[in-house]
C-alpha cells in the first residue's frame, strides 16, 4: 500500500474511534492479520464478549481480522497514532518498534513444549518484557499462544541441505533472517497478507507457520510439502495504546483487565488443539504431503540452527537469553 493511503486509513481510523461520549460506549478497535477461525481470531472474539459483559456494555470491542484494516507494519503505526487501540502482533514483529528483545521468542528450538514456554510468557521474564513497551507509548497486556512453526515448500525439506538457495518468507525478525540463512536459504520479509500470493506466483518458495495459519490462509493449496519441524514458536503480545488505556475510567480498566485475563486463559487453552485440528485438515485435503523427521534429521536441524543463539545475543540481550534458559531449564545450544 502506498504511504499516502496508509495515512488516509490512519486518519479514517482515528476519526471513527474511541473516545467516550455521553450517548455511546467507548470503542476499542482491535485489528489483526489472521483469519477469524484461528487461535488469535477466537481469543479476540472471546475478549470482545467478555469486555462487553464485564463493562456492562460500556465498552465495545470492534474486531478487524484478516488485515482488513491494516497490514503488519501499518497496524503498529496505527496503534501508536491512536487510530486503533488494540492489536495482538506476533512477537516476531516488534523489532520495527525498537523492541528487539521480543525477537528472543524466535530463537530456534528455544522451547520444547508449551509448558516450557509458559514458564516465560506467564512468568516474571515475560512480564518484564511487556513493561519495556511503555517507553514506546504502548501497554502490554498479555501473551496469547499460537503454536510451533512447521516449515513448508514445494520440495521436501528433510535435511538442512534441502534449503539451499530457497527463497523463504519470514516475518520482520532479524532472528528469523539469521535462522533461514543458517539453513542456507534466502529469507524474504513480507507481510502476512501477501504470503499466499507470493507462494502461488513463486515470488517465494516456502515459508514457516503453525498449522492454524497455514490452513486458514490456504497455503496447503500452494505448498506441496509441510515438514513437522517444530523448530520455533509463534505467539502474540496483546498491546494497547498507552494514552487510551491510561485515559480509561479506572473501573472500566479493571473490568477490561479481568476480561483480558479470562480471554488469555481461553487463548492458551485452545491453541494446541486448534493447531492439531488444522494439521488434520491439511492432511485430509490431500494437497500437501506431511513429512515427519527422523531423530537424526531433527538433530541435524537443531545443530544447524544453534548458531543463531550466539549470533543474535548482542541484538536481543545476553542476559535475557540466559534468563530464559534458566526459566526453562534448557539450553538448546548444548
Ligand atoms: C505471520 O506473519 O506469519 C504471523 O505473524 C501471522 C500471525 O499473526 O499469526
Amino acid at each position: 500500500m502506498k504511504k499516502g493511503c496508509v495515512w488516509l486509513l490512519v486518519l479514517f481510523g482515528w476519526l471513527g474511534s474511541s473516545t467516550a461520549t455521553a450517548e455511546g460506549p467507548i470503542i476499542i478497535k482491535f485489528s489483526h492479520v489472521v483469519a477469524v477461525d484461528t487461535p488469535k481470531g477466537k481469543a479476540a472474539e472471546k475478549f470482545r464478549e467478555l469486555a462487553a459483559f464485564y463493562t456492562q456494555n460500556r465498552v465495545r470491542v470492534d474486531l478487524y481480522p484478516n488485515s482488513q484494516l491494516y497490514k503488519d507494519k501499518e497496524e503498529l503505526e496505527a496503534l501508536q497514532m491512536g487510530a486503533v487501540q488494540m492489536l495482538a502482533p506476533s512477537l516476531a514483529k516488534f523489532g520495527p518498534l525498537g523492541a528487539k528483545s521480543f525477537e528472543v521468542f524466535d530463537l530456534p528450538f528455544l522451547f520444547n513444549d508449551y509448558e516450557a514456554l509458559h514458564t516465560v510468557t506467564q512468568g516474571p521474564v515475560g512480564r518484564a518484557l511487556l513493561n519495556t513497551l511503555e517507553a514506546k507509548g504502548i501497554v502490554g497486556l498479555a501473551y496469547w499462544d499460537n503454536g510451533f512453526k512447521q516449515m513448508s515448500a514445494n520440495k521436501p525439506l528433510r535435511n538442512p541441505d534441502d534449503f539451499h538457495g530457497l527463497k523463504m518468507r519470514i516475518q520482520s525478525s532479524k532472528v528469523l533472517d539469521a535462522q533461514m540463512r543458517a539453513m542456507g536459504a534466502m529469507p524474504q520479509t513480507m507481510a502476512f497478507s501477501e504470503v499466499y500470493q507470493a507462494l502461488q506466483t513463486g515470488v517465494v518458495d516456502g515459508t514457516e507457520n503453525p498449522p492454524s495459519n497455514f490452513y486458514t490462509q490456504k497455503m496447503h493449496e500452494v505448498q506441496k510439502y509441510l515438514t513437522l519441524s517444530q523448530h520455533g514458536y509463534l505467539g502474540y503480545a496483546v498491546i494497547v495504546n498507552k494514552d487510551f488505556w491510561n485515559g480509561l475510567p479506572p473501573d472500566l480498566r479493571l473490568a477490561l483487565d479481568k476480561a483480558m485475563a479470562e480471554a488469555t486463559v481461553f487463548a492458551n487453552q485452545i491453541a494446541k488443539q486448534e493447531n492439531e485440528q488444522a494439521l488434520e485438515a491439511v492432511r485430509a485435503s490431500g494437497k500437501t504431503e506431511i513429512i515427519t523427521l527422523t531423530p537424526e534429521q531433527q538433530q541435524a536441524w537443531r545443530q544447524k540452527m544453534a548458531v543463531v543463539h550466539d549470533q543474535m545475543a548482542e541484538r536481543i540481550g545476553k542476559e535475557l537469553i540466559a534468563e530464559i534458559y534458566r526459566a526453562t531449564g534448557f539450553d538448546p545450544r548444548m
